[in-house]
């Protein structure tokens, strides 16, 4: 098994007028590649600020983190543009798809902004989700539950090393939901995506190979889930 990723000590304080927010305070762990991670933690706990210093659209403030054996770039540098576009698929907690686009053509530019238009693949994907009716739609012509699902489709348009979803299935119905994370886990399954899912929802446990609970900022466990599925 491949080491992915290694996080050490990672610290993200914010300095803010009331004082020091330890968002992240000496957080740990390796992903290995294939595992899929569930994140959960109570509202305000870090989850979120875990993600964006996992995906590198924020740095952390301290520690050390490394992707296949690189330190990740940090401190908006155009490197952290690059190493996202090649490396990470991210759902985020409220999903922002370009609502000048159709549910198609937002699936497409992902492709061509990591430089693997394909157009079959799109649809198919979109299917995999439940959207073929509606691939030629505007994101304000479908409800908040379809549009994650574009959301979601469009993480893993590109193939990306790490999948990273915040509350990706907050707006869905259970049975949405299970199609939704059942198609998921097939595709990373097929495509060794490894993936880390944030959610409140202890439901998706069923659907991961370990789950790391935070709390405040730290690691409060961290355990391995489902080994005899694999
Ligand atoms: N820009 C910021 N400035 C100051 N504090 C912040 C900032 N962003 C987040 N925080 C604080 O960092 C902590 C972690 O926030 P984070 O968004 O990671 O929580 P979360 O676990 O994702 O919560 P939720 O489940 O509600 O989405 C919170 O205490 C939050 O108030
Ligand atoms: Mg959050």
């Amino acid at each position: 098994m491949t080491n992915l990723l290694q996080m050490q000590n990672i610290q993200r304080h914010y300095e803010t007028p009331a004082g020091v927010v330890k968002a992240l305070d000496g957080v740990s762990f390796e992903i290995t590649q294939g595992e899929r991670v569930i994140l959960l933690g109570p509202s305000g706990s870090g989850k979120t600020t875990l993600l964006n210093c996992l995906s590198s659209l924020d740095s952390p403030t301290g520690g050390s983190y490394t992707f296949n054996g690189s330190d990740v770039p940090r401190n908006h540098s155009e490197q952290m543009t690059s190493f996202r576009r090649e490396n990470i698929g991210y759902v985020f907690q409220f999903f922002n798809l370009l609502q000048d686009l159709t549910v198609l053509e937002n699936i497409l530019l992902i492709q061509e902004l990591s430089g693997n238009k394909d157009p079959k693949r799109a649809i198919e994907l979109l299917k995999l989700v439940g959207l073929e009716d509606e691939i030629n739609r505007f994101p304000g012509e479908i409800s908040g539950g379809q549009q994650q699902r574009v959301a979601i489709a469009r993480s893993i348009a590109k193939r990306p090393n790490l999948l990273l979803g915040d509350e990706l299935t907050g707006n869905l119905d259970t049975e949405t939901s299970q199609k939704v994370m059942t198609a998921l886990v097939n595709a990373c399954k097929e495509e060794n995506i490894t993936a880390v899912f944030v959610t409140h929802d202890e439901g998706l446990v069923r659907y991961a190979t370990r789950v790391i609970r935070i709390d405040s900022g730290k690691i409060v466990s961290d355990k391995l889930v489902n080994t005899e599925d694999e």
